[in-house]
């Protein structure tokens, strides 16, 4: 296996350097906002218990953007709480991808407003997908006169410049993308977990399918540098941290920036050289992009979860077109056959959305057909939502509200069944489970996720929270599996 460094010549180096920097942040524009820091630091430090309350709608990304968010609103000087009501400094970390996510951050935004009658100095922002866009941005500037900051995910490490200027000047500050993204390295970072890690190891997508509005509110893809990467990774596994999720809307086109220094199965087996005992998952892959060579790095790496996420969207070819997918159902089909030959033992989930515009009841049953086919272990489905300024939204026949819920219920069902069979031959099997701690839904049980990212309750304590142990498992259900823990395994 060729390493991402270690063969490089100083050509490509260079090579690597000339095409990479650009897209990079300077160091003199990260001291730039360090020094906001420190000026925030010094009001804030006036304020009795200055708090900061960050509220995340989404997906993934936006969790591990708001982690930053947070780290940075902590080294002003704030402390974070979760309630609202009792912070300094609200921002709302917001989601476009499906109009009810709009709404619902829209609603709880305007829950917000009575507490700034309350409190004048309290500062609210919104940030995140909804806003990146300068429509919706002048849209909050007009309609929303209570928020006090917002900022596109292209600006999130100019969040010390935005907020100090809207505390000197007393100016309401906005900040929607401009089509200049950077990849900005050094920001701070409050981790949720002590024991779980998102890493970003890619900003925005390219792909532009034709329902989706990622490419538009995130940019153009933009690779982190491998070796930034690799210290993160090794610095978390160092402070204890047993898993490590690679996050990107599109992992598998990491690095074509660097030409062909480093992809992402490089990048992979080189985050697996790492020593300690972790275990690392990677979010999302394109099917057109995922490689053969990415599936062999994950077969003959036991530290790589053997859990792989191919969202297929649609089973029929016609549809995936629509899509603009760039890939059929059976080249969809033939990759999951080759993941099944070197890891037959592997969980594959997917996302599937209903009711694109023009689906037929025909379509509808590739879907169903194609489900089955694969039989997977999770299924995310989603009804179709119109995204203004996507190429979906201006197709013909949009399909009935009436007819997707009847569909998406069928395709439910049809996926619960499946899930049931696929959980069946877990029991009386010893899996290994990363401990989450007590079940939310079920608190007299602990749970945690095996590797291929399936649910387990068992009895346990406090202590293995954050521990690998071993389950046996008892009982198998459609979302989840029963067991007890026979070993704790460090
Ligand atoms: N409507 C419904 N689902 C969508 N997704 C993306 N855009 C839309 C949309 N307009 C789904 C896709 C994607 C997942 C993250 O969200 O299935 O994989
Ligand atoms: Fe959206 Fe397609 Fe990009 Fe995923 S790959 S973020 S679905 S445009």
């Amino acid at each position: 296996m060729r390493h991402c460094t270690e063969k490089r010549t100083n050509m490509a180096i260079m090579k690597r350097i000339e095409k990479a920097e650009p897209r990079m942040a300077k160091p003199e524009e990260i001291q730039k906002q360090r020094t906001y820091i420190e000026k925030i630091r010094a009001v804030v430090s006036e304020m009795t218990s200055p708090k900061a309350c960050v509220v995340t709608y989404g997906c993934q990304q936006n969790e591990a953007d708001s982690e930053r968010i947070m780290g940075t609103l902590c080294e002003m000087g704030y402390t974070p709480t979760q309630e609202p009501k009792d912070a300094d400094i609200i921002i709302v970390n917001t989601c476009a991808v499906r109009d009810h996510a709009e709404k619902k951050a829209l609603s709880i935004t305007g829950g917000y407003k009575h507490l700034k009658h309350k409190k004048p100095s309290l500062i609210i922002g919104v940030c995140g997908c909804m806003v990146s866009k300068a429509d919706m941005s002048d849209k909050i500037k007009h309609s929303y006169p209570y928020i006090d900051i917002v900022f596109g995910t292209e600006n999130l490490w100019k969040l010390p410049e935005i907020v100090y200027r809207t505390m000197k000047e007393d100016k309401r500050m906005f900040f929607p993308n401009l089509g200049e993204p950077v990849v900005a390295e050094g920001i701070p970072v409050l981790r949720e977990s002590g024991y779980k890690a998102w890493v970003s190891i890619m900003y925005g997508c390219n792909n532009f399918c034709t329902y989706c509005i990622v490419p538009y509110v995130r940019g153009r893809e933009r690779s982190r540098r491998p070796e930034d990467i690799i210290n993160e990774v090794r610095e978390l596994v160092a402070d204890g941290y047993k898993e490590i999720t690679l996050l990107g809307q599109n992992v598998n086109s990491y690095g074509k920036e660097f030409g062909d220094e480093c992809d992402f199965a490089e990048l992979l087996s080189r985050i697996c050289e790492i020593e300690g005992d972790f275990l690392v998952r990677f979010m999302t892959s394109h099917p057109k992009d995922a490689s053969r060579k990415l599936i062999d790095v994950m077969a003959a790496n036991d530290k790589i979860a053997k859990h792989f996420h191919l969202p297929v969207q649609s089973g029929s070819d016609r549809i995936l077109k629509e899509m603009n997918r760039h890939y059929d159902r059976e080249a969809y089909l033939s990759l999951i056959r080759y993941m099944r030959e070197k890891m037959p033992d592997i969980c594959i989930s997917t996302d599937i959305i209903v009711g694109f515009p023009g689906e037929t009841d025909a379509d509808f049953e590739d879907t169903l057909s194609i489900v089955k086919e694969v039989g997977y272990d999770m299924m995310y489905s989603f009804i179709y939502s119109k995204r203004t300024g996507t190429p979906a939204a201006e197709m013909e026949e949009q399909i009935p509200e009436a007819i997707t819920g009847e569909r998406f219920a069928r395709l439910i069902d049809t996926q619960n069944e499946i899930s049931l069979t696929k959980n069946q031959p877990y029991t009386d099997k010893t899996v290994r489970v990363l401990v989450d701690g007590r079940s939310k839904n079920n608190p007299e049980k602990f749970s945690g996720r095996t590797e291929g990212n399936k649910i387990v309750l068992f009895d346990g304590d406090d202590s293995m929270t954050g521990n690998f142990v071993m389950v046996h498992i008892t009982e198998a259900q459609t979302f989840a599996l029963k067991g007890d823990v026979v070993a704790d395994k460090k």
